[in-house]
């Protein structure tokens, strides 16, 4: 369409496409589909990114010396592009995703690209593979900016060259679960993060180690595990792939976070849309003593959005949470997916 040219540069692929692709849209997980087109852009050490190309989809080749295959040097980022009713594309706060990529990246030692290419490149990606977002309400296309030490590195050193990729996927809900309320299991023999570790940036090194414990807890029948701090071992951090929150009476209490927590879009969105439909809401130490007195538990994540939590086990005792339509955990997701797919006013102009 003229939409998808004008916004691509005339060296790029032309785009073909019927307005919806071959895809049950009913029956969305979170699996991957392929799709048409991906993102990439290339950086040498102590420079800056190449202006990127939108490029067929496919796969990526690498040294086998490169820094993110021996020493784990990447991080990537979630974002996801909606379909409005009146077919409108819109994207949730991409910049936000921007500038958190270019804090891991120094975190992780790597380069990265400026926020204008990222958000640029992120909607090139989601207006080339336009066929596959879902039709409003249905689900999103799940957007995932990538950025990896791909060039040669023997000793532990940063790698001398950057690429920078965006890949989409249409995906609908990130649990097997669906919309219904989540199981979950503390486990008290692992950690996700550790003080001074990179549990506060989006590093692919935080999700690998976390994987052992959370298929554990799902053939225990949970659905996925919560995690402790690493000192304590009494204050709750978050899930495997999403924050958490708790609500006792007109508060809503989450983690703060101190370098431990991943700082989530998703949960930071919540925390300005509570406070605005006039809950307290504090951002601070949360025993896990807390989590068995509460009223509703809740997380969010750009994957997840936001899921109620049915039920809490911890050391064999398990703790069951109110469910339903009238949560306030349910207020506050209507409201974000409401701006996300332009049906509530978006007053905070985090929709582009
Ligand atoms: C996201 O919410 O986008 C995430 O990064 C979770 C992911 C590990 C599936």
């Amino acid at each position: 369409t003229a939409q998808a040219s004008s916004a691509l540069r005339e060296s790029e692929p032309v785009i073909r496409y019927e307005e919806y692709a071959d895809v049950d849209w009913n029956n969305l997980g979170f699996g991957l589909t392929r799709t048409d087109y991906m993102y990439k852009a290339k950086c040498t050490l102590n420079s800056t990114f190449e202006q990127g190309q939108v490029t067929d989809y496919g796969n990526v080749e690498l040294s086998p010396a490169a820094g993110v295959l021996n020493y784990g040097q990447g991080i990537f980022e979630g974002t996801k592009a909606f379909r409005g009713e009146d077919g409108r594309i819109l994207l949730f706060r991409p910049d936000q995703n921007a500038v958190r990529m270019q804090i891991g990246a120094e975190r992780m030692c790597m380069e990265s690209p400026s926020i204008q290419q990222f958000v640029d490149a992120v909607k090139q990606t989601a207006i080339a593979n336009k066929r596959w977002i879902p039709p409003s309400g249905k689900g999103s296309l799940y957007l995932r900016p990538l950025l990896i030490g791909s060039g040669p590195t023997l000793g532990v050193s940063p790698a001398p060259e950057y690429t920078f990729l965006v890949y989409a996927s249409p995906v609908g809900n990130y649990f097997k679960e669906g919309t219904a309320p989540l199981n979950l299991c503390v486990n008290t023999e692992y950690h996700r993060a550790t003080r001074g570790g990179a549990g506060g940036v989006k590093s692919i090194t935080n999700y690998a180690p976390v994987i052992k414990a959370m298929l554990k807890a799902k053939e225990q029948g949970f659905s996925d595990v919560l995690y402790l701090d690493s000192v304590h071992k009494k204050y709750i951090e978050e899930v495997s792939s999403c924050n958490i929150f708790l609500v006792k009476g007109n508060t809503i209490s989450t983690p703060a976070t101190v370098g431990t927590i991943l700082e989530g879009i998703t949960r930071k969105s919540i925390i300005d849309i509570a406070r605005d439909l006039g809950y307290k809401v504090e951002e601070r130490l949360v025993a896990v003593d807390e989590l068995m007195e509460a009223d509703e538990v809740f997380t969010t994540g750009t994957a997840v959005s936001v899921a109620s939590v049915g039920s809490v086990t911890y050391n064999g005792q398990r703790v069951e949470y109110k469910t339903g339509d009238k949560l306030v955990n349910q207020k506050l997701y209507k409201t974000l997916v409401g701006i996300q797919v332009g049906k509530i006013e978006d007053k905070y102009n985090w929709v582009v």
